[in-house]
């Protein structure tokens, strides 16, 4: 395989930045370009401030840089994306078809597109969700992410392009704060015990969730990327499960190492939305694909979050 050559979009996103840094760190810190609409807090390699739907800019940097790899990771989260439905549409949707139409233009040998546990709704069965269901999602993320999907495939059958994707379930990591998700409650959690050992939890006590540690995610990210073409049966998304939890159970998880901890529930729309997606994931077809298996469960994530945080 020729060495990859990285455009990262969205590099500063909760995970764009930790996951460029893992790609700098494997591949070397020159062959990573990392953008985004913002400057990053810390600046590590080689980074350009680019708008998305810039596709001239965008393709500029293919062109400058001899890209053959993109990691599309740019888009609005499901809370956010209900303030404003069709500027969510425009980044999330029409944002990815400007790059899959300029990977195509410009031979891009491989493009990673993150789905979401969002493309669920109520129709979906709740536990051990299949890889192919009932998909109905009521947000416009949610909508956005499938609408992807079915691009992701269809321009892998028609245009042969290599697109890998996963439906990251609510990503939890010290490294970084998420904006405007439904999931980012178990981020916030964290922050909270530790800081004023008390949390107003925006999601109900009893709201089940798929969860997955940041470790985990950026690993299934560059394993579904080095895996080999031919092994890949799923080329929508593929469905990615790490655990699975309520918030008074991430609670009670913190509070064995702040006993003094305490919370209380105040749900907000965010909860109509966390309603609507599925509790447990059945992931069987990564790994028997690629041979995905998560490391982190719900104890080990608490100690290995308050140990960074602390
Ligand atoms: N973490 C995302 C959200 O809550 C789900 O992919 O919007």
């Amino acid at each position: 395989m020729q060495k990859a050559k990285i455009l990262v979009l969205g590099s500063n996103g909760q995970i764009g930045t930790v996951l460029c840094k893992a790609l700098q760190d494997r591949y070397g810190l020159d062959q990573v370009i990392c953008t985004d609409i913002r400057e990053p807090k810390v600046q590590r390699g080689i980074f350009h401030m680019v708008n998305i739907l810039d596709v001239e800019k965008v393709a500029q940097l293919i062109d400058d840089y001899k890209i053959n790899t993109i990691y599309h990771l740019a888009a609005i989260l499901s809370a956010n994306g209900e303030k404003n439905p069709a500027f969510t549409w425009k980044i999330n949707h029409d944002g990815l078809l400007t790059i899959f139409n300029l990977a195509v233009e410009k031979k891009i040998t491989r493009v990673f597109y993150p789905s979401s546990i969002a493309i669920y709704g109520p129709s979906t069965p709740k536990q051990n969700t299949l890889q192919h269901s009932s998909f109905e999602p009521s947000t416009v993320y949610g909508i956005s992410k499938l609408t992807g999907e079915l691009w992701a495939d269809y321009y892998y059958r028609r245009y042969g392009l290599d697109v890998r994707s996963v439906r990251y379930p609510g990503v939890i990591g010290w490294q970084s704060v998420p904006e405007g998700g439904t999931t980012d409650y178990a981020v916030e959690i964290y922050h909270a015990a530790l800081k004023d050992k008390h949390y107003n939890c925006f999601l109900a006590e009893h709201t089940k969730l798929p969860m997955i540690y940041m470790d985990d995610v950026i690993r299934a990210t560059i394993e579904l990327m080095e895996a080999d073409s031919t092994s890949l049966s799923i080329r929508t998304s593929y469905n990615l499960a790490g655990m699975s939890f309520t918030p008074k159970e991430i609670y009670e998880s913190i509070k064995k190492y702040i006993p003094d901890f305490t919370i209380n529930y105040q749900p907000d729309f965010r909860q109509k939305i966390a309603e609507s997606w599925t509790e447990t994931i059945d992931d069987r077809e990564a790994r028997e694909d690629w041979n995905w298996k998560p490391n982190f469960d719900l104890d080990s994530m608490t100690q290995d979050m308050l140990a960074h945080l602390k």
